[in-house]
């Protein structure tokens, strides 16, 4: 009896050992109330703020130009997906939303840091401007 329990703990940790390093990483969906979210702003980048905030809270991880290679990059586990590829700007700006705002992980949540709704969306903006 002993050495059951001893072997599934063993299985168990062995199990949470693989799922913590595997090096597949979960997809990441919005929730469907993000996707359809509506971008009043749309197309607009008033006075570059999208441009400036981006540059002051992304840039770091995600480099100027969006192709992951910030100076932080380095430092970070989770693979980063080129924000001007098909892959990225194939979403709705919903979703980009939700991702940059909520966050998930070592994608860090700025729903403190960047409270305006306004600002929110120029960067989303300011995304589609690195499309490739
Ligand atoms: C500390 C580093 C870091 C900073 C700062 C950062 N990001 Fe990220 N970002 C990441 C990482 C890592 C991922 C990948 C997350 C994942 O897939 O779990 C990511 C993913 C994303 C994605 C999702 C792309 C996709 O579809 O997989 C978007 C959009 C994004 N970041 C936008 C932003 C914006 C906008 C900012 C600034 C407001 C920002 N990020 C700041 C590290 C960072």
């Amino acid at each position: 009896m002993k050495s059951i329990l001893t072997l599934s703990t063993v299985v168990t940790f062995l199990l949470t050992l693989v799922a913590f390093t595997s090096p597949v990483q979960d997809p990441w969906d919005a929730p469907a109330k993000y996707k359809t979210m509506k971008n009043k702003y749309a197309g607009e980048d008033v006075d570059d703020i999208g441009k400036d905030l981006y540059m002051k809270h992304c840039k770091s991880c995600h480099g100027k130009e969006g192709y992951g290679d910030g100076t932080k990059a380095n430092e970070l586990e989770t693979e980063m997906k080129e924000l001007g590829t098909e892959e990225v700007q194939g979403q709705s700006d919903g979703e980009l939303y939700y991702k940059s705002i909520i966050g998930r992980d070592e994608m860090p949540s700025f729903e403190k840091k960047i409270q305006s709704e306004e600002d929110r969306w120029m960067i989303i903006n300011y995304l589609r401007t690195l499309e490739e």
